[in-house]
């Protein structure tokens, strides 16, 4: 009943402050997302909840599960984010690895029309019930960034994604590249972070290079690729790189790009 719900959820949103947030831009998507926006496989039943059973001892799914909304604050580069996808007229943007929500919340206030994926359940839940206190509306999905994307080709203006898309192999980060790629429509803006380095101290095991597994602790067992500046500028090499920058002392990699 719980997909069902969040499945109508998605099919009747609406935009919050068109005209106050586009700062004179024409809005890029003139329409709300709707049900034709979505694969024909997102929409049926048992895959999700196959899907739901099969994540639910993804690290990540246990510490939400666990611990509740880790994260509250937005990113810290989130502003500013905010303000360029403004001033580009963006409207639809996929929060890739929403979590427990704190991106997606922030963007439905900031006017936008925000759709939060994740592979936890349990953040999705607590995002879904975040938005209801706020009386916001925003889309989730529950998916996997290792598989195909379940949107249809150039549906988002912008996607926005912090400390995801390294929690995977390398082959399987390319293709979730590639899926970023191929559902953003043309011009429009990706804010991707990436993990630079890994915690001091931590015992790993390398699995592949540049791909480091935690032995301990509550990612124990979460891929985890290290990306240099270098690698990830040769990974974005079919986007426009914007700015490509290391942050908190070392660990993060945030980059800006856009679609050609
Ligand atoms: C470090 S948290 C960041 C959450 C959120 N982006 C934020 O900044 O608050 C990593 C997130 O990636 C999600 N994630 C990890 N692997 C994933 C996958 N294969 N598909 C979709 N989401 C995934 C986790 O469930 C978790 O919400």
């Amino acid at each position: 009943m719980a997909i069902q719900a969040g499945l109508l959820g998605r099919m009747s949103l609406t935009f919050f402050n068109r005209e106050a947030h586009n700062k004179g831009q024409p809005p890029r998507s003139s329409k709300p997302l709707c049900i034709q926006h979505y694969h024909p496989w997102s929409l049926k039943r048992e895959s999700r909840l196959i899907q739901i059973m099969e994540h639910h001892n993804h690290p990540w799914e246990v510490i939400f599960r666990t611990e509740g909304r880790v994260f509250q604050k937005p990113f810290p580069r989130f502003s500013e984010v905010v303000d360029t996808f403004l001033e580009n007229g963006c409207q639809r943007i996929l929060d890739l690895g929403c979590g427990s929500g704190r991106h997606t919340v922030h963007l439905a206030k900031a006017g936008f029309m925000p759709i939060g994926m994740d592979i936890s359940y349990s953040g999705l839940q607590m995002t879904r019930a975040w938005l209801l206190s706020e009386k916001l509306e925003a889309g989730t999905v529950l998916a996997d960034m290792r598989e195909p994307f379940p949107f249809r080709d150039e549906t988002f203006d912008a996607v926005f994604s912090t400390q995801v898309i390294h929690h995977a192999f390398l082959a399987k980060i390319r293709g979730s590249i590639q899926e970023i790629w191929r559902v953003m429509s043309s011009n429009a803006l990706a804010f991707i972070t990436v993990s630079a380095r890994m915690d001091r101290g931590e015992k790993v095991e390398m699995v592949e290079p540049g791909t480091f597994v935690p032995l301990t602790g509550s990612e124990a067992g979460l891929p985890h690729h290290i990306f240099s500046e270098k690698e990830w500028k040769k990974e974005l090499n079919t986007f426009q790189i914007i700015d490509i920058s290391i942050r908190a002392e070392g660990k993060v990699m945030t980059s800006l790009v856009r679609k050609l």
